[in-house]
């Protein structure tokens, strides 16, 4: 990588001074892909509805924050889809009634209900959608990469969350997964109905690498957090080790959302 000349700026991947060519490559980036999809909001929440009222999922119970998400079953890694690895209190009112949300997946018990079958219409628009622009991350930011085989994006994780006033998500990555993301199916755009927040790979950025005084305000690559603004109808795809935390509904109406982890496999 060549180094040189006065005027180089970060924003472009190469830059020309007037005597030298430079290149500034992007090492180690976690890119966020933002996309509006035009899917039919009102079935997909009736969709979630049905899911709801449907299945008899016992929920973790009790503050969030207690719950152990370190452990896994034995020769079944994937089960172990969240790894909760901070552990910060809730800083709204009600939180010792917060039940942490619905998820239409797992149990305590790490016990799967599969809704990737479920043949509802719109619900196999959203995978179509979902498949689609997981590869074209893949084919985009991985380019360069080398594979074995033929592979695509197989999502092995798919699943609804409902989350009622004071609900919410800590920080979190989603283990044995390349590509995770989210779609929303119910979000007004507020940030009352909760941001979603991706912390930087390198803790403590802003404290042990900059001068916090000297800082007005930080760009996405200077950023310790980056908060991003949901609306309904978003699609949300992120590299799986990048932490994310969801902040609380402060809503009297509900927020649905439907996450999703995927890995490369074998084009057959
Ligand atoms: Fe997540």
């Amino acid at each position: 990588m060549k180094q040189h000349g006065k005027r180089a700026r970060q924003e472009g991947a190469i830059k020309h001074t007037e005597e030298k060519e430079i290149e500034i490559l992007p090492l180690f980036a976690t890119p966020l892909m933002q996309v509006q999809l035009d899917l039919d909001l009102e079935k997909l929440t009736e969709f979630a509805h049905e899911l709801y009222e449907n299945t008899n999922i016992p929920q973790p119970a009790g503050d969030p924050n207690t719950l152990d998400f370190s452990q896994s079953i034995p020769g079944k890694p994937w089960y172990q889809r969240t790894l909760q690895n901070t552990k910060i209190s809730l800083s709204v009112p009600g939180k010792s009634s917060n039940k942490g949300g619905w998820q239409s997946n797992h149990d305590l018990n790490f016990e799967k209900l599969d809704i990737s079958k479920e043949n509802h219409e719109e619900f196999i628009r959203l995978k179509k959608e979902i498949h689609q622009y997981l590869q074209i991350y893949h084919t985009e930011v991985f380019r360069g990469m080398k594979f074995k085989n033929n592979v695509a994006q197989k999502l092995t994780d798919i699943w609804i969350n409902i989350n009622e006033k004071y609900n919410y998500n800590e920080w979190h990555i989603h283990a044995y997964a390349t590509l995770s993301g989210t779609y929303y199916i119910k979000h007004d755009g507020s940030i009352e109905n909760g941001d979603i927040s991706f912390r930087h790979p390198v803790n403590q950025l802003g404290v042990l690498h900059w001068q916090p005084d000297e800082i007005e305000a930080c760009n996405t690559v200077t950023s310790g957090i980056v908060t991003n603004r949901p609306r309904s109808n978003m699609l949300l795809i992120f590299p799986s080790w990048l932490e994310h935390k969801v902040e609380a509904n402060l809503k009297n109406d509900y927020r649905i959302s439907l996450s999703f982890n995927s890995v490369v496999s074998p084009i057959i």
